[in-house]
């Protein structure tokens, strides 16, 4: 019994020190929200995405497979400038990164509140079954397939990265090119409507 409130105390101890992040965390949060849950379109979710997810994506930006937008803080200090995710990266160390993948691994998803077309999900969940289960799973809600999170993230940001892998400037896995290609437009919508209807 005794060892046993001595582990829960170590426990307890823990929480609170993780309560306090790192700077170089801190600066993510003010772009990407509290724990990485983004209140802001056009900054995508990374809470409670994998950490392998979340590492490569970071090493894509450093090593150019993946263009950084130009981005505005959105909290902490308002007046600094603009910078975009390469920039980002390439001040930290490799350690860091994998810390900060560790990191956002660990908190929690939650879905944007956002509005979507209703008429569209249907079609949306079967074009999803057919064309994108296999590597986004349970609806995109997935985190073990190691591709993002598509259920709930912000319908703005799925736009711009369907833009990048479409015009090249984003490198896209070859076989999900191949459904990527055939997907029709109002396919798209309709993906969208369903991935922003699971909230
Ligand atoms: C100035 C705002 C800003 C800061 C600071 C920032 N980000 Fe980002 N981040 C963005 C924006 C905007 C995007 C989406 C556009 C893009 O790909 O450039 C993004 C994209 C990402 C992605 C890709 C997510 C996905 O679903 O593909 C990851 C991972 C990420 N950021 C992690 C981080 C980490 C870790 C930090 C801190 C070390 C950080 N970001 C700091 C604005 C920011
Ligand atoms: C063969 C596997 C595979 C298939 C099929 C597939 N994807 Fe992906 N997808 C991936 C992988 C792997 C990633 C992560 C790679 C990366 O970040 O560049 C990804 C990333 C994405 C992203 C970016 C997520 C983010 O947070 O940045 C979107 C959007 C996406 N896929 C949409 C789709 C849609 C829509 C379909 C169906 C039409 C689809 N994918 C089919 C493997 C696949």
């Amino acid at each position: 019994m005794k060892t046993l409130l001595i582990f829960l105390l170590a426990v307890a101890t823990n929480v609170t020190y993780a309560a306090s992040t790192p700077d170089f965390i801190n600066t993510c949060l003010d772009c990407h929200g509290p724990k990485g849950v983004s209140g802001h379109s056009e900054v995508p979710i990374i809470a409670g995405a994998s950490a392998y997810f979340i590492e490569a994506s970071l090493f894509a930006y450093k090593d150019d497979i993946r263009p950084g937008v130009k981005s505005k803080f959105y909290y902490g200090d308002l007046k600094r400038q603009k910078t975009d995710m390469k920039a980002i990266v390439e001040k930290l160390s490799d350690q860091q990164i994998t810390e900060a993948a560790n990191y956002f691994a660990k908190q929690t998803f939650i879905s944007a509140k956002q509005p979507f077309d209703n008429k569209l999900v249907k079609l949306g969940k079967k074009v999803h079954s057919i064309r994108c289960e296999k590597c986004h799973g349970d609806g995109g809600t997935s985190v073990d397939d190691d591709s993002g999170i598509l259920a709930g993230q912000w319908t703005p940001y799925l736009k711009l990265s369907m833009k990048h892998f479409k015009e090249g400037t984003r490198e896209m896995d070859k076989k999900m090119k191949k459904k990527v290609d055939k997907l029709k437009d109002s396919q798209w919508q309709a993906l969208l409507a369903y991935y922003a209807s699971q909230q």
